[in-house]
C-alpha cells in the first residue's frame, strides 16, 4: 500500500476512547463518541470504555514497574479492574480522553487511571524520560461549566498544558479539545442552581456544543490520519525519549 493510501483510510489504526465522566450518555461521552466516529471515518477500529463501570483505584506505590528487572513493559502490575482498559490504551493508536471538570480538575477516576496508564512508562533511572516502547496519539476533551472566556481567570490553561506535557510519555502528539458552559442537568427547574443562566444554556446547548461535536469528529479523524502518517513515514516508534518534566 502507498503512504497516501495508509494515511487516507488509516488502516490497522485503532482509536480507544475513555470516558471520565460517570455519565455515560452526557457532555463528555457524547463528544467522546464524536471523535471516535472521526477515527473510524479514517478506518480505525474504535472502543469505548467508561471508567465508572470500573473497580480499580490510583497507582498504589508498589513500585512493581520500577523493581530491577521487572517484566512490566509498560503496563502496570496491579490486576483489578482497570487492567484491561490499560492494555487496550497502551496498544492503541490514537487514545480519546474525555473528563468533566470537577473542582478544578479532572475527575478522580480520570486522575487515578492516569496515574496507572503513565506511571509505569517513566524512569526512575533518568529523570523526566519516557520508556514507553511505542508511539500513542492523544485527544483529550475537557468538558465544564466555566465560560471558554473565563478560562485563564481560574488557570484551566494551565490544567490542560499540564495534561498536554503529561501525556508526552506516549510520545505521540497530543490534541486538546475544551467545551464549555455544558448543559448539565436534564431539569433545570427541578435544581438549586440559580447562578445559572437557563435560557443561555439552552442557547448555548443548541448552538455551540453541535460546533464542539464537529470538533470532537475532526480531532478523532485528524489523530488518525497523523498516526498513520507517523507511522508510513518514520522508522521504529520510540527512538525518541522526550522529556516531559513529570515534577516527581
Ligand atoms: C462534582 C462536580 C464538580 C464540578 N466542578 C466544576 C468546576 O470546578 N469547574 C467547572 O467549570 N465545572 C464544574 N462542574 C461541571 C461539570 O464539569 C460539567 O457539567 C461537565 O460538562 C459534566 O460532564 P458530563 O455532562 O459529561 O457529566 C462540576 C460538576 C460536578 C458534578
Amino acid at each position: 500500500m502507498s503512504i497516501s493510501e495508509t494515511i487516507a483510510n488509516g488502516k490497522n489504526m485503532t482509536a480507544v476512547a475513555v470516558n471520565g465522566s460517570p455519565r455515560k450518555d452526557w457532555n463528555t461521552a457524547t463528544l467522546l463518541r464524536h471523535a471516535l466516529e472521526g477515527a473510524k471515518s479514517k478506518g480505525a477500529r474504535t472502543k469505548l470504555i467508561h471508567l465508572y463501570d470500573l473497580d480499580y483505584k490510583g497507582c498504589r506505590s508498589c513500585f512493581s514497574c520500577k523493581r530491577k528487572g521487572n517484566t512490566c513493559g509498560g503496563l502496570c502490575a496491579v490486576h483489578d479492574g482497570l487492567r484491561d482498559a490499560l492494555q487496550e490504551a497502551l496498544g492503541s493508536d490514537v487514545l480519546l480522553l474525555g473528563s468533566p471538570i470537577y473542582f478544578d480538575d479532572v475527575t478522580g477516576e480520570m486522575r487515578s487511571f492516569l496515574e496507572r496508564l503513565l506511571f509505569p512508562n517513566i524512569s526512575y533511572d533518568e529523570f523526566g524520560v519516557s520508556t514507553f516502547s511505542r508511539r500513542v496519539s492523544c485527544g483529550f476533551i475537557f468538558t465544564m461549566n466555566c465560560p471558554e472566556d473565563n478560562m485563564e481567570l481560574v488557570h484551566y490553561d494551565v490544567l490542560f498544558e499540564r495534561h498536554v506535557r503529561v501525556l508526552e510519555i506516549l510520545k505521540g502528539e497530543t490534541e486538546i479539545l475544551t467545551s464549555h458552559e455544558t448543559w448539565q442537568f436534564a431539569d433545570y427547574s427541578a435544581v438549586n442552581a440559580a447562578m445559572f443562566d437557563v435560557a443561555a444554556k439552552a442557547r448555548r446547548r443548541e448552538e455551540q456544543f453541535p460546533v464542539d461535536c464537529r470538533k470532537a469528529f475532526e480531532m478523532g479523524s485528524r489523530l488518525v490520519e497523523g498516526r498513520a502518517l507517523s507511522r508510513s513515514t518514520a522508522g521504529s516508534p520510540g527512538r525518541s525519549a522526550p522529556r516531559h518534566r513529570p515534577g516527581g
